[in-house]
């Protein structure tokens, strides 16, 4: 089998040429990332493997239908960049629930640190040999409120490394887990109530269209003042202006932000000798209390080796079988697992 491979990066290269070549499925790479103009290059493929910033909009999915591609393997948890409702009967979906969600847990908590404990700016004085400690000035994690929002698998790991820092968790989740529901330190409440008690905020629900800007001007005035805000999950679940209005304002202590709602047109790449037209993220960025990851979180060893192997089974499974247990259906007006295989009947 043969897939045309976008928005290629040096890191992907390797696990899946392996992968690929232990099952049978050749990968060409593509540095360009998918969108209207760039389809036209999966003409002749079986099939088309994406990451988080490919556009698989309706006009892209009329285009691979129209060529005769049968699958799309996300090689990500999070599909907000495909129009599920348009493809469901024209193209199966197949992704990588969890490829490993302790990078993304650990990165929230290595930003956090970061913040609190200001490593970013004594890491750039002592490069300098200045060795003052004036401003660097931080405050413990233990004893502290953090609120989590989302509980599902990376939600739960960062709750946990939370509770071994000795801080109490508000947690808010459209369907709470009865298991964290009981652990010790762990309160599940509404919205507000955490926005109102947390010192600390950290988002890992997936971007719907019920999320966007869920942390948007409103929510940012029910904040507590200085709360730490971190985002690791997706761009727009955070009203950029917002944010950037409720630093300048003091509401928001610190910001850390491994997402940026738009991010595509900049993250991943080395824009270091181009003009930043985003007036926004430049401010964001120069901000002190700010610090910004380019969509890291989830580049460990682990991660990338576990994105590789679910994606060639996950495409041999639906060659083979027909049915993926990773497959995506958009049912009752949601896109869900689909574990039975016949969403695509
Ligand atoms: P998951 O599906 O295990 O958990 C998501 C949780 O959010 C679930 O418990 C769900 O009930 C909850 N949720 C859904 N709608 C909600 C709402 N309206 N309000 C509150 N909670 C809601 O997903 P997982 O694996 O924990 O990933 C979370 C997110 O992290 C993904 O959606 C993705 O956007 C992001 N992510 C970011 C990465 C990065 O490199 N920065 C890498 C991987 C994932």
């Amino acid at each position: 089998m043969k897939f045309a491979f976008f928005d290629t990066k040096p890191y992907d290269k390797p696990h899946f040429e392996r992968y690929g070549k232990e099952n049978g499925v050749t990968f060409k790479f593509f540095e360009t990332k998918l969108n209207e103009d760039t389809v036209k290059l999966a003409h002749g493929f079986d099939g088309v493997c994406v990451f988080v910033n490919d556009t698989v909009n309706a006009a892209v999915i009329d285009k691979l239908h129209e060529m005769g591609i049968k699958i799309l393997a996300l090689r990500c948890a999070g599909f907000n960049n495909v129009d599920m409702k348009h493809a469901f009967g024209k193209i199966h979906v197949v992704r990588v629930p969890a490829y490993s969600p302790y990078a993304v847990a650990e990165h929230a908590m290595a930003l956090l640190l970061a913040s609190t404990r200001k490593i970013h700016k004594a890491f750039n004085r002592s490069k300098e040999f200045n060795f003052s400690l004036a401003g660097l000035t931080g405050f413990d994690l233990y004893g502290k409120t953090v609120g989590v929002i989302g509980t599902g698998k990376i939600g739960r790991i960062f709750v946990n490394i939370c509770l071994g820092f000795g801080m109490k968790v508000l947690a808010y989740d459209k369907f709470p887990s009865k298991e964290l529901e009981s652990t010790a330190g762990v309160k599940y409440v509404e919205l507000d109530e955490l926005l109102a008690g947390s010192d600390i905020i950290s988002l890992h629900c997936p971007l719907t269209e019920e999320t966007q800007h869920l942390i948007g001007k409103e929510a940012i005035e029910k904040c507590k003042k200085g709360v730490v805000l971190i985002n690791t999950s997706r761009g727009a679940l955070v009203d950029s202006e917002a944010l950037l209005a409720g630093i300048k304002s003091r509401q928001i202590g610190a910001a850390c932000l491994d997402v940026y709602e738009e991010e595509s047109d900049w993250f991943f790449e080395d824009n270091s000798a181009n003009i930043m037209e985003d007036d926004t993220l430049a401010r964001l960025i120069s901000m002190p209390n700010v610090i910004v990851t380019s969509h890291q979180a989830f580049l460990t060893e682990e991660a990338l080796e576990n994105i590789a192997e679910t994606t060639v089974n996950n495409i041999i499974s639906l060659s083979k079988t027909g049915q993926c247990p990773n497959e995506l259906c958009y049912r009752g007006g949601t896109a869900v697992d689909c574990k039975d295989g016949k969403c695509f009947a």
